[in-house]
């Protein structure tokens, strides 16, 4: 039987891939695991289906049972350049889909290969906005194991946002189980550990055909994945960011505080601006008074004097970051006095360190901030302490690198 060997009448070929399930078993050459060769598995109602995917290689002995295979599997990498990663995307395997009507339940989901979509053009989502995306992050720790970060967050904070976009939405269980069954179908892309990580887009859209203006009769809930590395190309090197004067991000009484499609559209403008002036992105401040810091385009933002730490207040207008609160726990753990406050555009410019948070961007120092015209520098030597402490605390724990004692990560495998 040549190099191969033969397994329940199948051939096992050097450098193929066995994709095994209960009920379903096939062998696919090496080189189909690039996403453009990958087949469409019929995944419906079976989400265990590509559960085991191991990699036979020469090394396996003739007669190895499928057991031993498994204990001793090797799980292929996508194959792509880790090294390479930025966060653009880099399109996946599959994505997950659940539609739901007037009723408002979605009905359990589906994987489909990763793909366009089609939308009435007349749909809620296309006419009049009514959008909501999450985001959060899957970690592959040295064991292989991968780790999620307090999904069950986004699951909430997708169900707020949802009620003030008149939109019914999934369940905190059904959304934390779409997440892990999208990743795990996914799990070849997610990043060997120190490279990065697997970025889970969730999105929830009124995708039924409106044309008054009114809420959509049909909403879908789709998921998508892309192996990421560093949101601002400065890595943890510090970025630079502008006071924006002119354009607001958010209103009191709007939608600042949700994480609705429409807010990312109205800060291109600022931001573009911003970006070709050479900086990494834009400061906002509140819209009455033109005076104190609500968040970044796409992060919170923190201000370190001395051993205290502020933030601006969660007030409606700012969004409730799920990394500004645990890391607001973290600081005070490490025995920071944390403060959620009005913070003066006068303290930022005074402060000692400033760093900005968010799922995409971690920990972010600040090393320089315009204000009308103005620039302020922090600190001589790059990264402050406190963010480079608080960088540390928190991706130690987000990868699996330190005890877990909030019970904060969930763990695939
Ligand atoms: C406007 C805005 N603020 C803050 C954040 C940070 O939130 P999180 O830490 O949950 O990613 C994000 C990112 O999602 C954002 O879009």
């Amino acid at each position: 039987m040549g190099s191969g060997f033969a397994l329940s009448g199948l051939q096992l070929q050097p450098n193929h891939l066995l994709f095994s399930s209960r009920n379903f078993t096939t062998l696919l050459p090496a080189s189909f695991t690039n996403s453009r060769h990958l087949p469409l598995l019929k995944l419906q109602n079976q989400p265990s289906l590509i559960s085991s995917c191991v990699q036979v290689n020469s090394t396996v002995s003739q007669g190895t049972a499928l057991s031993d295979i498994c204990s001793t599997e090797t799980y292929e990498l996508a194959d792509i350049n880790w090294d390479d990663l930025g966060f653009g995307l880099v399109p996946t395997d599959y994505m997950y889909v659940t539609k739901c009507s007037k009723n408002g339940k979605f009905s359990k989901g589906d994987l489909q290969r990763f793909g366009n979509i089609e939308l009435s053009p007349s749909s809620g989502v296309l006419n009049y906005g009514q959008g909501l995306f999450e985001g959060l992050k899957a970690y592959r720790k040295q064991d292989g194991s991968i780790l999620l970060f307090r999904p069950e967050e986004n699951a909430l904070r997708m169900r707020t946002g949802a009620e003030r976009m008149c939109m019914p939405a999934p369940t905190v269980e059904q959304f934390v189980e779409a997440v892990k069954m999208t990743v795990l179908a996914n799990k070849r892309w997610v990043p060997p550990p120190g490279k990065g990580s697997l970025y889970i887009r969730p999105l929830l859209m009124g995708s039924g055909a409106v044309l008054g203006l009114a809420p959509a009769p049909e909403y879908t809930f789709l998921i998508y994945v892309s192996p990421v590395g560093n949101y601002f190309k400065e890595g943890l090197a510090p970025i630079n960011l502008v006071v924006e004067n002119e354009f607001h991000r958010a209103t009191p009484g709007g939608t600042g505080g949700i994480k609705t499609i429409g807010n990312y559209a109205s800060v291109l403008k600022a931001q573009s601006a911003a970006k070709a002036k050479g900086y990494s992105d834009v400061l906002y401040l509140d819209s009455v008074h033109k005076k104190y810091l609500e968040e970044v385009s796409s992060c919170n933002v923190f201000v370190v004097k001395g051993t205290t730490i502020s933030t601006p207040a969660i007030k409606g207008t700012i969004l409730p970051g799920i990394t500004r609160k645990s890391i607001i726990d973290v600081a005070c753990n490490l025995g920071f006095q944390v403060e959620e406050r009005l913070v003066s555009v006068d303290e930022l410019l005074d402060a000692d360190e400033v760093f900005c948070t968010g799922t995409a961007v971690v920990v972010s120092p600040v090393g320089s901030i315009t204000y009308l015209g103005e620039r302020v520098s922090y600190g001589k030597t790059g990264v402050g302490a406190v963010s480079q402490q608080l960088f540390s605390s928190l991706t130690s724990l987000q990868m699996g690198l330190a005890e877990d004692k909030l019970g904060w990560t969930v763990e695939l495998s």
